[in-house]
Formats: structure tokens, C-alpha cells, sequence
């Protein structure tokens, strides 16, 4: 169908990349559409069974998910590893595939690693029998819809069209479902002609089912890329700067709770993302920083590219200053200590622990000897293992070391267990259900004395301080 004669029909559409925002994007979609057969396909089989198996066991975990999958699935929304036929039969393919950052290469430890976006435009190009339009859902460089663009037209097999047209999704995990429901804003971005507008449109009718017309933004493709690293960028900003006042506020006397009110109460500041924590983690915030930098380097913008890059040592300067609290005090001296780490996920309400400030806390807190005791609700074991395992291998240790290290992590089902003859409790994640936790009782199966470190100021200071917890909160002298 040429989408120049006639308005191409989309009802079907496809997705690559079955992860956390290929499932929860799609699955919102499907339900808000129910007139478009959703398929979302991985190359991952295992993920992919486990898209198709129990709702309990999907490998996403987000509040309210698990409700709309089991409205949807297999209605017309479907997981699959049959990607050439899901690109056949799509009048409109997303691309949601990871874009982590470069290991090797030109712009290692910066720029993103494009390889999966590449691979997935070729396939793509290869297996379309008919017009497509390809929409850039993962976060991205500026300017790569040109290079997706070109692979499609280079590698294709048949006399068709692509349009490549730019939608960075905004979800948060945790609010995954929320964020979609209720987007503040939708942003799609094509080519300023009148083919890439009706391509744009296409896609403005899906979200228009849900999103009032508003909040549905159309730019040109390359403000919609960079506008999607900015906003974490700027998000990032804020929680690297209400961070480095924390570390004021120890020195000072000023509580980072009072400083953060005070400040967000001020309309023109706002008051969402001034929470101090021991920093931020996540799978977007660091990589799409260095992302940013690598581009304004790319382009000479030095300085650009410094103000930036800072924001992201101020987050590891911020987990390092943590687990330095807690080596001081021991007098240094933590060999044999045993402390307890509740939470993993890098916040609240996931099962994701990709970046989270747990993983490097407790990397040095075993380097320096301790034993850790891990309790979270939703990362599973072989995760938290996994985690440890792959920072250990940017430390220049033998195996024997790397396995004697693993041997001091045990990882809990339950947090009273975690806690049990521990010297000190670090609470990395803010889970609600730590607020509600017997304290007391954890004050009684504890060394003495008995330590907290909040790294999310989350429990009430002097309800523990009551029970004879010795604590130390961030920001808070
Ligand atoms: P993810 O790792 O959870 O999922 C990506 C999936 O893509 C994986 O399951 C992987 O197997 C699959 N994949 C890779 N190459 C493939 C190929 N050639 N064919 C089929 N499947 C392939 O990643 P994610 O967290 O969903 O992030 C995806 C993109 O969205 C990234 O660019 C990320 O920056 C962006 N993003 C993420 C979030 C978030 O909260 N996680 C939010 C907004 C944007
Ligand atoms: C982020 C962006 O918010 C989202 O728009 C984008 O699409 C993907 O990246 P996410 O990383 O899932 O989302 O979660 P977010 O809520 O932004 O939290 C990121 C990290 O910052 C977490 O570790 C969180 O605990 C931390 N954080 C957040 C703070 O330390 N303080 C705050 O005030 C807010």
C-alpha cells in the first residue's frame, strides 16, 4: 500500500524488544485499542514464555500490569519470537530495544551501543513485503532515525516505503501503568513533509484513543529525540543537586527534609525529584547522561558536555559518601561485620535493579570485608548475585577472590531474618513496607549496638532513636 494515495489502515501492529517498556507500552495499547492486534516479539525465547506464562511470574514486575495482560493477552495482544512474520503482517512496527552504553569502540563508556537498534532495522528492511512505519521507541542519539533510515533502504528486498518517526516513551518503572494511562505528555516527531506528517498522524489516532489532543506534541524527529535525553537529563539534575546539599547539610546542621520543602515550595521549582537518596539507579538516567555528553563532545561542545557529565559524579560521589559513613563507623575497620541491605530494586514498586545504588554499596562494603545480608520483595536471588558478580569484574580480583566475596552475601526471603544478629540495617530502596516493619522487634534481634542507615530518610528518626537504634539519615547531622 503506498501511503502517499491512500490512508494506510493500521491494524496491526508489532513491537521488538519484549522488556520493561516493550510489555507495559504495548499491553496499555492493546487494552486502549482493542480494534489493533498488538505483538510484541524478543529474540530472548525465555522471556518470551515467560510473557506467555503466570501472571505472578512475568518478567516485568509493575503495579496494575498483571491486570491488563491478563485482560488482553491473547485477545489481541500476543508475545512471540516469530519476528519476520510480526514485521510482515504490521502496518506499524516499534522499536524498543535496549540501547545500553558502548563497552568497546569508538565512544566506549559513553555513546550508546546502536547495535540492537541496527540489527532490528536490517531485520526489519528484510522481511517487509509492504510500507512500514517504523517508530523509534527506545531513547536514542539525535539523528539516529537517519541512520535507521538508511539501513531500512539499503537492506530492503522489495519496491516499498519506510517512514521512521521518533516516540520516546516517558514511563517511569514502578508507575509504569500510571504513566501511560495518564501521560504528561506524548511526543512524536517525523519529517517535515507531508508524508512524514501523516506518518506522524497515524500514530497521533493511536494515543489519541486515550490522551487528550493537548498533551499530544509533534516536533520534527530531531527534537524529539534529544528532547527524551534531556528531560532525564534534567531530571537527573535535580536529584544530583538536592544530593550535593545533603552532604551541606550534615556538615551544617540544616535537615535535606526542611531544605528540600522549603525550596520545592517555590512554584517556579517545584517540589517532585528534591528527594536526597544515596543516588539515583536505573537502567536511563546514567546512560542517557553519558549519551548526552558523548554527543556534545562529538560536536566540540566541551564544556556542555562537563556541566553535564558532573551530574553523574555527584551520583557516584553520593553512594560512595554513604558507604564511607558506614566504614567510619567501624573505625574502618568493617572485617566480619555483618550489614543488613534492605531493598535492591533501584526504587520502589520494581523488580529492576539495573544501576541501583545498591549493587555499588555493597561492592565496597565487601571489599572492605563485611558480610551482607540482602533483603528485597522483588528482585529475585540469581539477580542480586548476577549484580555482584558483574561489578566485581571492573575490580582487578582473581576468581578465587570473586567467589570468596560472593560466599558473604546471603540473600532473604523475609527482612526479619535479613536483619537477625546484623550490626547494622542500610536502607537502600524506599519500599513502603520497611515503614511498616516490627522496629522494635528488629531492635531485639540485632547486635548491639544496633545501627541505621537510611539512605532514603524514610523511617521517622526519632521513633528509632526511641527504641535505642543509634542512626544515621542522609542529610541530617
Ligand atoms: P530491556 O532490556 O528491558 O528490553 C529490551 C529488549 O529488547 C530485551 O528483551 C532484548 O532481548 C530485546 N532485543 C534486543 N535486540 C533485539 C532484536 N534484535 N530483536 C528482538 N528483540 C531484541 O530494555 P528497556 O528497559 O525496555 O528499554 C528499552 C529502551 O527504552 C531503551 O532505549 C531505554 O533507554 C528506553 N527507555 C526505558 C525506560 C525504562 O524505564 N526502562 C523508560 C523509557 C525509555
Ligand atoms: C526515569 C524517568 O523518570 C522516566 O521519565 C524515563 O522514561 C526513564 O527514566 P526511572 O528511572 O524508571 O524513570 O525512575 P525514576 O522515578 O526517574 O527514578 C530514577 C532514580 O532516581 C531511582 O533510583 C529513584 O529512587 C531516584 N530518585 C528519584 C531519587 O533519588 N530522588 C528523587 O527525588 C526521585
Amino acid at each position: 500500500m503506498d501511503i502517499k494515495k491512500e490512508k494506510m489502515k493500521i491494524d496491526r501492529i508489532c513491537c521488538i524488544g519484549a522488556g520493561f517498556v516493550g510489555g507495559p507500552t504495548m499491553a496499555v495499547i492493546a487494552l486502549k485499542c482493542p480494534n489493533i492486534r498488538v505483538t510484541v516479539v524478543d529474540i530472548n525465547e525465555k522471556k518470551i514464555q515467560a510473557w506467555n506464562g503466570q501472571l505472578n511470574k512475568l518478567p516485568v514486575y509493575e503495579p496494575g500490569l498483571a491486570d491488563i495482560i491478563d485482560k488482553v493477552r491473547d485477545v489481541n495482544l500476543f508475545f512471540s519470537t516469530e519476528i519476520n512474520k510480526a514485521i510482515e503482517e504490521s502496518q506499524m512496527i516499534f522499536l524498543a530495544v535496549n540501547t545500553p552504553t558502548k563497552k568497546s569502540g569508538e565512544g566506549k563508556g559513553y555513546a550508546a551501543d546502536l547495535t540492537y537498534i541496527e540489527n532490528s532495522a536490517k531485520q526489519i528492511a528484510k522481511a517487509a513485503k509492504s510500507d512500514k512505519i517504523v517508530i523509534e521507541k527506545s531513547t536514542l542519539p539525535v539523528r539516529t532515525a537517519e541512520r535507521v533510515k538508511e539501513i531500512l533502504e539499503l537492506n530492503k528486498k522489495h519496491n516499498i516505503s519506510f517512514d521512521v518517526i521518533s516516540n520516546p516513551e516517558f514511563l517511569a518503572e514502578g508507575t509504569a501503568i500510571n504513566d501511560l494511562f495518564k501521560s504528561d505528555r506524548v511526543l512524536v516527531g517525523g519529517e517535515p513533509n507531508e508524508r512524514g506528517l501523516k506518518a506522524v498522524n497515524h500514530l497521533v489516532d493511536i494515543y489519541k484513543r486515550w490522551i487528550p489532543e493537548d498533551k499530544i506534541l509533534k516536533t520534527n524527529v530531531w527534537s524529539s529525540e534529544l528532547s527524551k535525553l534531556v528531560s532525564n537529563a534534567m531530571l537527573a539534575q535535580r536529584i544530583s543537586s538536592i544530593n550535593s546539599i545533603s552532604a551541606l547539610c550534615e556538615k551544617t546542621g540544616a535537615d535535606i527534609q526542611e531544605v528540600a520543602l522549603a525550596v520545592g515550595m517555590d512554584s517556579r521549582i517545584g517540589s517532585s525529584f528534591l528527594k536526597s537518596s544515596i543516588g539515583f539507579g536505573g537502567s536511563c538516567f546514567k546512560k542517557d547522561i553519558l549519551n548526552l555528553t558523548y554527543i556534545s563532545r562529538l560536536y566540540g561542545l566541551n564544556e556542555v558536555a562537563d556541566y553535564w557529565e558532573k551530574i553523574i559524579l555527584i551520583n557516584d560521589y553520593q553512594t560512595e559518601r554513604f558507604a564511607d559513613k558506614i566504614l567510619d563507623n567501624f573505625n574502618n575497620n568493617i572485617e566480619g561485620k555483618i550489614i543488613s541491605i534492605l531493598g535492591w530494586a533501584f526504587k520502589k514498586n520494581t523488580n529492576d535493579s539495573r544501576e541501583s545504588a545498591s549493587i555499588y554499596l555493597s561492592r565496597k562494603l565487601l571489599l572492605n570485608g563485611a558480610k551482607i545480608n540482602v533483603y528485597d520483595p522483588m528482585v529475585h536471588k540469581s539477580r542480586i548475585i548476577d549484580d555482584i558478580n558483574n561489578v566485581l569484574k571492573d575490580v582487578n580480583i582473581c576468581d578465587d577472590e570473586v567467589n570468596e566475596i560472593i560466599s558473604k552475601i546471603t540473600i532473604y526471603d523475609n527482612p526479619y531474618e535479613a536483619v537477625n544478629k546484623s550490626n547494622l540495617v542500610a536502607i537502600c530502596t524506599e519500599w513502603d513496607e520497611f515503614i511498616e516493619l516490627d522496629w522494635g522487634e528488629i531492635f531485639n534481634i540485632m547486635k548491639k549496638p544496633s545501627w541505621v542507615f537510611d539512605g532514603r530518610n524514610l523511617i521517622e528518626k526519632s521513633k528509632l532513636e526511641k527504641l535505642g537504634f543509634k542512626t544515621f539519615f542522609i542529610g541530617k547531622s
